[in-house]
C-alpha cells in the first residue's frame, strides 16, 4: 500500500499540492508524529520546512538529534485548508499510511507533536497537559506526547517543556 501517490481516500486529495509522507532514516529510533503538512510544507512535499520546522530543528539540535536520525511524519499527510484540524474522516482515512509507517520502521521511540498525535496514540479523551512529558506505551513502543511546535507560538513559556521532552527522548535512543 505504501505509497499511493495518487491517494483520493479522503477529500484533502482535490486541495493538495503534495502529499507529505514523511522523511528521515528508514531504521530511525525515534518516530517525531506532528498533525498535518502546512502551506509551506504542501508546497515543498516535505514535513516540518517551514515556521513550526524551524522551530523544531532548533529544539532537536538543542537536545543532539540529527534530523538524518529520525523519522519526521503526521497523522494526516495532506494539507487541510486554513490549517484547520484535520476532520475525523481524513484521520481515519490516513490512518492506514501512518500504520504501515510503524510496521516498516519499527521505531522504539515515538515523540507525538500536539494534541491530534496524542489522541491518535493515546485515545480521542486526553488533554496535552495531562500526558504531555509522560512516557506511554503502546504495542512495544515508547510514545512520548509533547507540544506541537507551533503552540510555541502562541505561549513562549511551552517552549523550556518541548525542550525538556525532546531531551528526555533523545536519552532514551542514546
Ligand atoms: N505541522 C505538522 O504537524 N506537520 C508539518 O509537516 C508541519 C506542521
Amino acid at each position: 500500500m505504501l505509497y499511493d501517490n495518487d491517494c483520493r481516500l479522503c477529500p484533502l486529495a482535490g486541495l493538495r499540492s503534495h502529499i507529505v509522507w514523511g522523511e528521515g532514516n528508514q531504521k530511525a529510533q525515534l518516530m517525531l508524529v506532528g498533525e498535518a503538512p502546512g502551506a509551506k510544507e504542501d508546497l515543498c512535499g516535505r514535513p516540518f520546512v517551514g515556521a513550526a520546522g524551524k522551530l523544531l530543528d532548533e529544539v532537536l539540535t538543542g537536545a543532539g538529534i540529527e534530523r538524518k536520525d529520525i523519522y519526521i511524519t503526521s497523522v494526516v499527510k495532506c494539507r487541510p485548508p486554513k490549517n484547520r484540524m484535520p476532520h475525523r474522516v481524513e484521520i481515519t482515512a490516513c490512518s492506514p499510511y501512518l500504520a504501515e509507517q510503524l510496521r516498516r520502521i519499527r521505531p522504539r521511540v515515538v515523540v507525538c507533536l500536539g494534541l491530534l498525535a496524542a489522541r491518535h496514540f493515546l485515545g480521542p479523551e486526553v488533554k496535552i497537559s495531562e500526558v504531555r512529558g509522560r512516557w506511554f506505551e503502546l504495542d512495544g513502543i515508547k510514545i512520548l506526547p509533547t507540544f506541537h511546535p507551533a503552540a510555541i507560538f502562541r505561549g513562549r513559556d511551552k517552549l523550556p517543556l518541548l525542550k525538556q521532552d525532546m531531551e528526555k527522548a533523545a536519552r532514551e535512543i542514546l
